[in-house]
């Protein structure tokens, strides 16, 4: 009852910004809502390996992300113009496992059949190890515990989630954002290197989900035990790892058919990379300080250094600096993308090809948290699959003066949200608005 109740405030809370929208016609992959205890569905929808460059023509209707329109194909979804700006994609940067000139019917029947081998079934799920034990045991995917997330997984998360992490529950086909589809092994909100493709750290995952993501349907599930918590955790990466698997596969046998193994073997492989990186990010956090904070905040994953401004003045200076960083072509290059300060229409396509808008920072509403020290760690790490890249290299190596470039646009995006501080920069430093 309490998670009817949830989704119903929830979806409420979506619907009200965009009441255009018709109510959905289809739902996507109803074969993919399977009854726990049989297998999970093999990946039939249609894979992102590359974010498409172009720039989308439009929001999508509510309840056709643009992959979905394309499978679906002309006449079938009102979206003909998101058709026509992926189609060139399609066996590039889109590819259909269903396409048996591209991948023969025995080659993607052999993917599935390994990806079941090595992964089990919802009701007895399994990492498998390879030649990684140690990962196994540090990153908590022993079967008793990924069975028992197996359970949370499915009274709270798969009706937006999906049996398969694919992101295409009954309850998705509205929501926008859609849910993360897991199977690309790819997180937006990570604190772990950029160089380990968007793997979160089991801390980021925590966070995400005690806290649910601001401005989106994700919910926050302040209630489960830490025990609870870290079941689900490692269920998240066990669907994630089984996704990227069979993703990694599929795409190998398609794209790169002339150096692939055999259709087990790459799964095998891509299980034991994937998996290698988990264990990777989950052991480097980005930064290396210790934080004032952490002992207090258990939740604070980037280890943050301590800001240097500690008076209101100092902070407005400091926003000063970062208007300046924020706007000049030679600062550091945000204005690009956040044009007019994000108030600008400028859509891009995201890794999972569907349609995002860089934040628009005069709202002061942040999906990842508001705390200076969240925005510090997104501005540092940047956002994986949006393009948003790292900004590590403004305070690498730190400046001799003490100041900090990162903190210097954390004031700004931080005063910039509020419409007193607005003021206040205008009054001190002349900065227009409009
Ligand atoms: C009502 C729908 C809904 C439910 C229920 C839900 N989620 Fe989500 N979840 C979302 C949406 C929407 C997003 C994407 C938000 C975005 O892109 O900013 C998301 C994103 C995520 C992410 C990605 C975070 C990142 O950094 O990329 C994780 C992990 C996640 N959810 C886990 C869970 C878990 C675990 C549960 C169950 C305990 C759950 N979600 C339940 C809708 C839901
Ligand atoms: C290449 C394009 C790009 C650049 C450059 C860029 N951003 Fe972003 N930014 C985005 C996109 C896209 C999103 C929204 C991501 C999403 O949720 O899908 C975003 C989101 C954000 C958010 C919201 C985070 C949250 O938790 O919701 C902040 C804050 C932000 N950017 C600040 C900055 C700052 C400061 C800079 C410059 C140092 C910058 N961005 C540079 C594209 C960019």
């Amino acid at each position: 009852m309490r998670k009817l109740i949830l989704f119903a405030v929830v979806s409420g809370l979506v619907s009200l910004g965009c009441d255009a929208t018709p109510p959905p016609e289809i739902v996507f992959h109803p074969e993919a809502v399977v009854q726990a205890g049989q297998g999970y569905p093999n990946r039939s929808d249609w894979l992102v390996v590359q974010p498409p460059a172009a720039v989308p023509p439009a929001w999508n209707t509510s309840g056709y992300p643009p992959v979905r329109s394309l499978e679906l194909g002309t006449g079938k979804s009102p979206d003909e113009n998101q058709i026509r700006i992926l189609k060139p994609e399609i066996g590039k940067n889109i590819l259909n496992p269903a396409d048996k000139d591209a991948l023969p019917a025995a080659d993607r029947t052999a993917v599935s059949k390994a990806v079941d081998q090595l992964f089990g079934t919802p009701l007895v799920p399994i990492v498998p190890a390879g030649k990684n034990s140690a990962a196994i045991e540090k990153l908590h995917l022993d079967s008793a515990t990924l069975a028992q997330g197996a359970g949370l997984y499915r009274q709270w998360c798969i009706s937006c989630h999906g049996p398969a992490g694919g992101g295409d529950g009954p309850a998705a086909a509205t929501l926008s954002p859609p849910p993360r589809d897991y199977r690309t092994g790819l997180f937006k909100f990570v604190s772990s290197t950029p160089t380990l493709a968007g793997k979160p750290r089991r801390a980021d995952l925590a966070k995400v989900i005690r806290r649910g993501l601001d401005g989106s349907a994700m919910p926050a599930f302040p209630k489960f035990s830490e025990t609870e918590l870290q079941a689900i955790i490692s269920y998240v990466l066990h669907l994630s790892l089984r996704g990227e698997a069979e993703f990694t596969a599929i795409k190998r046998l398609i794209i790169a058919f002339e150096d692939a193994d055999p259709p087990a073997q790459e799964v095998a492989q891509a299980a034991e990379k994937a998996l290698q990186q988990w264990l990777d990010a989950d052991t480097q956090p980005m930064i290396a300080q210790k934080s004032e904070t952490a002992s207090t905040e258990p939740l604070t994953l980037v280890n943050v250094p301590a800001d240097p401004a500690t008076t209101a003045e100092a902070r407005l200076q400091s926003a000063a600096r970062g208007y300046l960083l924020f706007v000049e072509k030679s600062g550091a290059g945000c204005a690009s993308c956040h044009v007019n300060f994000g108030r600008t229409q400028q859509l891009k396509y995201d890794a999972w090809a569907n349609v995002i808008q860089p934040r628009n920072l005069f709202l002061g509403l942040y999906r990842a948290g508001r705390s200076p020290e969240e925005l510090y760690s997104r501005i540092y790490v940047g956002i994986a699959g949006t393009g948003m890249p790292s900004h590590r290299q403004l305070v690498e190596p730190p400046a001799p003066d003490g100041t900090n470039k990162i903190w210097d646009l954390v004031h700004f995006v931080q005063a910039i949200g509020q419409p007193a501080q607005r003021a206040a920069l205008q009054a001190r430093f002349g900065i227009k608005w409009e």
